[in-house]
């Protein structure tokens, strides 16, 4: 049976990078079958794992529907890289569209604080309030 661990903090240098790279260390010396995926733009964690920067597909192919998450897999991690800040830009921008350009709507279908859009959409270089 499969379980799921995800570690996440809006607050930055906490700790999650290390955690996920020592839990995955210690559930693969015990003998499980251990799947990271790195979900972050900076690609620490794919850094950890010794991945090259360049490697294809990424998680970020994944998201945007270029590559499937096995063909994403490289030596038991699907590795990030910058691309992900793009692929998640193409995302907000489609729901936006989608949505008519209304940030609270495209917040909540994205499940994200209104602030937290707000300040993705700034660095996507827009409009707003
Ligand atoms: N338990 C710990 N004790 C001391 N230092 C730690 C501990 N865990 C992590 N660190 C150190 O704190 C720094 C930040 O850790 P880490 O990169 O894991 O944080 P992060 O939450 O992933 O950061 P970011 O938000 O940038 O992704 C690193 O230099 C790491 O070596
Ligand atoms: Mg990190």
């Amino acid at each position: 049976m499969a379980h799921k661990i995800a570690v996440l903090s809006q607050k930055g240098g906490t700790g999650k990078t290390t955690a996920v790279r020592h839990l995955a260390d210690v559930f693969r010396r015990s003998g499980l079958d251990v799947l990271a995926i790195d979900l972050d733009p900076q690609g620490n964690l794919s850094d950890y794992f010794d991945v090259e920067p360049s490697v294809e597909p990424t998680i970020g192919d994944v998201l945007t529907g270029r590559a499937t998450a096995a063909e994403a897999v490289h030596d038991g991690i699907i590795p990030s890289n910058l691309s992900l800040a793009e692929a998640e830009r193409r995302h907000i921008a489609a729901v936006l569209h989608a949505h008519d350009g209304d940030v609270p709507r495209a917040a909540a279908v994205l499940g994200v604080a209104r602030s937290t859009l707000y300040k993705k959409l700034r660095v996507m270089g827009n409009e707003t309030p």
